[in-house]
């Protein structure tokens, strides 16, 4: 699917987002293995969610799918069942290295695979620790999926520190600690996202945080069995993000958005844009298991930063954002610290600066981070060129695109959109509705 934008008038609206992906990934894993049922309010229904979905489906779980909620009746820790055929997880990343953990600690064998993309990321991350705690688990060619995981003696208790800023690889690791014959403790030197953390204790599993030269260790003990509970999912930040960026751009714009997440694991994009100049307020904090808060924007004047590379695993998937944001703010950005962009569901920084090559910002790329010089806006109002961009399969370059597209001098074709369905379902309908004009080719 290619999508058409045109150059954008000013944004309005109050509007609810889809709900988180990550929290919707670990609510259903987590409630699948629980004892009881679990009613899970604002469950993400995009594909990379219900791959999830399905391949607890395919292990005996029964989910009843209604449409403002989902009830996922647990079989309890060793209660899932042989899949009768491989586990395909389409794109999702999250999907396969957090069920990988988890998998680990079964009787029975399965193999998870997934797209062209998935097939291309490194498992060797969750590989190395997953069998130094005693998993059968090996990865095809390259260290890349197919996923091939078979049973083992019980896994053992482990200390382990994470060598690179993971919250995929730290979750990994805590649910095959469910199944450990002791404490584990995963140590990381940046804080990545805690919503496994936050969602164990919401299940009654005990995790306890503490600090130690300059490392912050989660303890997980592991349980005899987890209970039922209910679950509701605020709005996704990330998603949220693109809306954000595209009332920021858009001149004249005035924007709120509902019942977001605000976990301050997931949000340093926020602080970094109120850096930049951007004008944005929070209201309506509500301080659940996970904190959510209604998010308003208006149009901003931006001015360009440097970057602190240790909020770079807080905004990870918002870089994109941040960089069309640069490429509209006065003066240089600098971004290092971000190598772990170029393996996301397509190499980030590559596919970003193609992006801004043909929005004609002037950039230059390092093997861990970005320079993106601002475009003179005080020339027009629609300081972008216009032309054909593809999205590289990548959801969030699709969004990013078509979002900086707004502020081109004509419309713009953005190639291969499809993938914006595995995060953001209803994309182009909600975009439609706060007055961003995108339609399909
Ligand atoms: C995620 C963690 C991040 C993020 C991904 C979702 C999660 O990946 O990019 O979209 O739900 O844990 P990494 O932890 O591999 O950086």
């Amino acid at each position: 699917m290619d999508l058409i934008v045109k150059p954008g008038k000013a944004l309005k609206g109050e509007i609810l987002m889809p709900g988180d992906k990550s929290i919707s990934h670990r609510s259903i894993m987590c409630a699948a293995i629980a004892k009881g049922s679990s009613v899970i309010r604002g469950f993400l229904k995009g594909e990379d969610c219900l791959a999830t979905l399905d391949a607890f489906s395919k292990m005996g779980v029964n989910i009843d799918q209604h449409e403002k909620e989902i009830v996922v009746h647990g079989v309890g820790l060793q209660g899932l069942k042989k899949p009768n055929a491989d586990l395909y997880l389409g794109n999702s990343g999250t999907s396969m290295r957090l069920m990988s953990g988890l998998l680990c600690g079964q009787s029975f064998s399965s193999t998870l695979t997934g797209d062209a993309s998935l097939s291309f990321r490194p498992m060797e991350r969750i590989v190395t620790p997953l069998t130094t705690m005693g998993a059968n688990i090996s990865s095809g060619k390259g260290g890349c999926p197919p996923l091939e995981i078979n049973p083992s003696e019980k896994l053992k208790a482990f200390s382990y520190e994470l060598p690179i800023a993971s919250a995929q690889v730290k979750s990994c690791l805590m649910f095959a600690s469910l199944y450990a014959d002791g404490p584990v403790v995963i140590k990381e030197k940046l804080q990545t996202r805690d919503h496994t953390e936050l969602m164990f204790r919401k299940f009654g599993i005990d995790v306890s945080i503490e600090e130690s030269e300059g490392l912050k260790e989660i303890h997980v003990l592991p349980p005899k069995s987890m209970d039922a509970t209910d679950i509701n999912i605020p709005g996704d930040f990330s998603s949220a993000a693109f809306l954000i960026l595209a009332a920021l751009i858009t001149p004249g714009s005035d924007l709120t958005l509902m019942n977001i997440g605000i976990n301050k694991t997931r949000i340093a994009l926020l602080e970094v844009l109120i850096e930049m100049g951007a004008d944005i307020k929070l209201s309506n904090v509500i301080h659940e298991y996970e904190h959510c808060a209604d998010i308003s924007i208006r149009a901003s004047e931006l001015k360009g930063i440097t970057l602190n590379p240790k909020l770079v695993p807080n905004l990870i998937d918002e870089m994109p954002v941040l960089f069309i944001a640069a490429a509209l703010a006065e003066g240089t950005t600098r971004i290092r610290g971000a190598e772990e962009l170029r393996f996301k569901e397509s190499d980030r920084l590559e596919s970003m600066a193609k992006t801004l090559n043909l929005f004609g910002v002037k950039h230059k790329i390092f093997e861990d981070g970005i320079d993106i010089k601002g475009v003179d806006q005080f020339e027009t109002d629609l300081p972008f060129n216009s032309g054909e961009i593809d999205s590289f399969g990548d959801h969030r370059i699709a969004m990013a695109s078509i979002i900086g597209a707004l502020r081109s001098k004509g419309s713009c074709k953005v190639k291969n959109c499809n993938n914006i369905s595995t995060s953001f379902p209803g994309f182009i309908n909600l975009s439609n509705r706060i007055g961003i004009t995108l339609e399909k080719a």
